[in-house]
């Protein structure tokens, strides 16, 4: 049996071990689900052992524990490191989902739950076709370490710590990973570009305490009022950010990447669909494409203060939040923008009130060549298992241990995605297309035997 056969006759068993693993709720921004995030990390190291990895290991960490796995059985060939993550959203609201976030389902072909397409459902794609490979052939074809960490929504803090610790131990050939999206459904796609993401929150206090809004209103100041004042100045009428300098280190895509990432097979009519607003806005001077993925974007994530249950309350609130993020491009230094994004904010503020400005993250943009052979053979790997054209795109999140990755060892980082754009991930009814989940095991699966042949 050669070993598409083998996964085709495993699909249905597959499935319901992948379901398995989304039933186990592993939240990470969450303490509550500490036990969670334990029993997830030993399902995976679980999984590797059955595998066949030979060493797997659980490495405890100051959040999060991290599973490392190694099978280096295969002699003068590459070696590759696999990353992913177990961690996964919160599931709320949880009113918004067809069906329980925690308990997966199966409807029009596609796998609904949380954690399905990030990244659950991905890092599973992998775990099965190293157990097909060894499983048809006694051995892996190729030398293989897997690293699962458990902190990659909330940033992927104890990794780095790790990386730094392990450089010998996770030296590999390349670094693999799924953890994104297709360009479309049926276009298997390579991404060779993120973007970096800073992440800030503000408080701005006015009064030193709530205050009576018909005492005091009409002579105070409003921090409700003066944050909306200063969230609306923080872009101009052609959608750029108003932060000086902020463009200043931005590369200049080349005519060539810009005539490539236009002709990619993709659909504007699909994403107004996806996105679902009745119109779309954004920088001037730039396709959709560009600005999702080639283009730095602020973007307000939350807004709070003053009284917002039921009913009326009279208040001027002493306090107002908000968060906030930078998407980052080649070539901007996250130090150097959140510094800039803090003295711009600081200079809109009136006198009025004082402002507590917080860095929560920051994490550097990546964007790398594709000429290594290795990128032809994934490519073609995807076009057999799919029966598809592959392409390369870049796309507009981030995962900061690439960027780490590629910056520590300059391997190539082959990223296979196999979510959708419409995925919804981290949000309700998130989902992956049954055809990519095992499209992409089979695809996988000849990836890594394509690397042990010359
Ligand atoms: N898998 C995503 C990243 C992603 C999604 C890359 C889609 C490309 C396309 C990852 O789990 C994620 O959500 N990353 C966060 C960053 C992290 C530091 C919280 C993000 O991009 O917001
Ligand atoms: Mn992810
Ligand atoms: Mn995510």
């Amino acid at each position: 049996m050669n070993v598409l056969e083998y996964v085709e006759n495993k699909q249905d068993e597959n499935l319901r071990e992948l379901m398995e693993f989304l039933r186990i709720p592993s939240v990470s921004t969450n303490s509550d689900h500490k036990k969670d995030i334990e029993r997830a990390a030993n399902w995976v190291a679980d999984k590797l052992r059955a595998a066949g990895m030979d060493k797997v290991e659980i490495i405890p960490t100051k959040m999060h524990p991290m599973v490392y796995g190694e099978s280096l059985q295969a002699p003068g060939k590459p070696t590759i490191l696999f990353y992913g993550h177990y961690d996964v959203q919160p599931p709320e609201p949880l009113d918004l989902w067809t069906s329980p976030a925690f308990e997966p389902a199966v409807r029009d072909g596609n796998l609904y739950g949380r954690g399905t397409a990030d990244d659950k459902g991905q890092v599973h794609i992998h775990i099965k076709a190293f157990e097909a490979l060894k499983k048809v052939n006694g051995r892996l074809p190729i030398n293989v370490k897997v690293i699962v960490e458990g902190e990659e929504e909330v940033g992927s803090e104890s990794l780095w710590d790790f990386v730094v610790r392990n450089k010998e131990r996770l030296r590999a050939d390349a670094l693999v990973v799924s953890d994104t999206s297709m360009l479309a459904r049926g276009v298997p796609s390579i991404t060779y570009g993120l973007r970096g993401l800073n992440y800030y929150q503000i408080e701005i206090t006015g009064p030193a305490q709530d205050l009576h809004s018909g005492v005091f209103g009409g002579a105070v100041p409003n921090p409700i009022t003066i944050l909306c004042e200063l969230v609306a100045k923080l872009h101009d009428k052609n959608f750029r950010v108003t932060v000086p300098h902020f463009y200043d280190d931005v590369a200049k895509l080349s005519p060539r990447e810009r005539k490539a990432l236009n002709s990619l097979p993709w659909k504007e009519k699909e994403f107004r669909r996806t996105v679902g607003a009745p119109g779309l806005c954004g920088e001037k001077g730039y396709a959709i494409v560009e600005r999702l993925w080639c283009r730095p974007t602020l973007e307000m994530n939350g807004i709070w203060g003053g009284y917002t249950a039921e009913g009326s309350k009279t208040v001027i609130p002493s306090k107002a939040y908000a968060k906030l993020s930078t998407r980052l491009v080649p070539n901007q230094e996250p130090d150097k923008i959140s510094k800039l994004v803090e003295k711009h904010i600081r200079k809109l503020l009136p006198k009025s009130v004082t402002c507590q400005f917080e860095v929560l993250s920051t994490g550097k943009p990546w964007v790398a060549p594709y000429h290594d052979p290795i990128f032809q053979k994934a490519i073609h790997a995807l076009q057999q298992g799919f029966g598809k054209k592959a392409v390369f795109i870049r796309e507009g999140g981030s995962i900061p241990f690439v960027t780490q990755m590629h910056d520590t060892f300059k391997v190539p980082c082959v990223l296979l995605g196999f979510g959708l754009p419409d995925e919804n991930a981290h949000a309700p009814d998130e989902h992956i297309a049954l055809e990519n989940y095992f499209g992409g095991i089979k695809s996988v699966c000849l990836f890594y035997q394509s690397l042990a042949e010359k």
